[in-house]
């Protein structure tokens, strides 16, 4: 198929473009570079630099598009409380000018990056499809309105889309790795704080209902995520979106983090307890039986030490 990715010169971006050209596939990438790295771009991959105006005009250029594969989005979530018109305009304004550019061309399959964060706090764990959405920050209600807006879209139009709610997605393949700017994510922090780059690791709060008292969440490998994101352009139908949730079903602490990155790279990770984060939930961990079922699809590597040591190797060719 020939297809556009947008956000591929991003961490999971680059490593699903990766992917799919392995697999045969032909690649643009559209990226604004925003939080993203040209050199992250897989090599093979045809490199556009824009936002969605500019993916709509290769959309609407002479070659014709098979699937969109929509990763491109800001997604800090901290920011998107401070300054929600970004998020507001970059995931959800700009998913909209995609898709008009994409029924425009006569685009019909779609792959679209939900996230965990349209649920909010869940009432029940583990989270399955049909679980209330409620979401907690900007960020979760940006990439939550565009889920409802492809309910509306596939019903109405010759458009297929899968949305994934990835949970946290971890691990590195190859030289595509996680390099976000600022970092927020728990795994390369703890890195940082192993190498000796950051003093110390801050747990937010450690008094939650949990088997050692910090947040449990869901961490997958990237590597997985681009499976699924095959799985689901094999199978997506003009007239339908479906919507799966994509984690490992398992759930780790942040101490069991702390633990697994101290034995994986040898060294301590030094922390300390902090208060809690409004809005964190204790526990995230998705369901997966319906992404099982219906795509076939479960995780390859669900082993954290697995997650941990593919990103310590990336982290440290990159940062020595
Ligand atoms: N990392 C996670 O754990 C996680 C969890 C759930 C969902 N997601 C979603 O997965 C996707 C990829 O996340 P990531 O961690 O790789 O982030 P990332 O910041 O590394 O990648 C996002 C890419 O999109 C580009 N981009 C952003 N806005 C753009 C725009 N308007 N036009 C063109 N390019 C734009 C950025 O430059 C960047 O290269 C995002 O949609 C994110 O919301 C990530």
């Amino acid at each position: 198929m020939r297809l556009l990715v947008t956000g591929g010169a991003g961490y999971i971006g680059s490593v699903v473009a990766r992917r799919l050209l392995d697999e045969g596939h032909r690649v643009v990438v559209v990226d604004d570079l925003s939080s993203g790295f040209a050199d992250a771009v897989p090599r093979g991959a045809e490199f556009v630099r824009g936002t969605m105006a500019e993916a709509a005009r290769v959309l609407a250029g002479p070659r014709r598009f098979d699937g969109v594969v929509h990763l491109a989005a800001r997604s800090l979530i901290d920011d998107s409380v401070r300054r929600p018109e970004r998020y507001w305009r970059g995931n959800t304004v700009e998913t909209l000018r995609l898709l008009d550019a994409m029924l425009a061309a006569g685009v019909e399959r779609l792959v679209f990056s939900s996230t965990a964060a349209t649920y909010g706090q869940p009432a029940e764990v583990p989270i399955t499809e049909s679980a209330p959405t409620a979401p907690t920050n900007p960020y979760g209600a940006s990439k939550l309105a565009v889920d409802k807006a492809l309910d509306d879209y596939t019903r109405a139009h010759p458009l297929g889309a899968v949305s994934l709610r990835y949970f946290n997605v971890a691990g590195s393949v190859g030289d595509c790795g996680e390099r976000h700017e600022p970092e927020t994510h728990v795994i390369p922090i703890a890195l940082d704080v192993a190498l000796g780059r950051r003093p110390e690791f801050s747990v937010y709060g450690d008094d939650y209902p949990t088997r050692d008292g910090t947040c449990v969440r869901d961490f997958i490998h990237v590597a997985d995520i681009a499976e699924a994101h095959l799985a689901a352009l094999r199978t997506v139908a003009p007239g339908e979106h479906r919507i799966y949730n994509l984690g490992n079903g398992q759930g780790f602490s942040v101490l069991e983090v702390l633990d697994a990155v101290a034995r994986v790279t040898g060294r301590p990770v030094p922390s300390r307890a902090a208060d809690r984060r409004p809005g964190d939930p204790p526990t995230l961990v998705a369901a997966g039986d319906l992404i099982r079922r219906e795509l076939g699809w479960k995780p390859g590597r669900p082993d954290l030490a697995e997650m941990i040591e593919d990103a310590y190797r990336f982290h440290r060719a990159r940062r020595g």
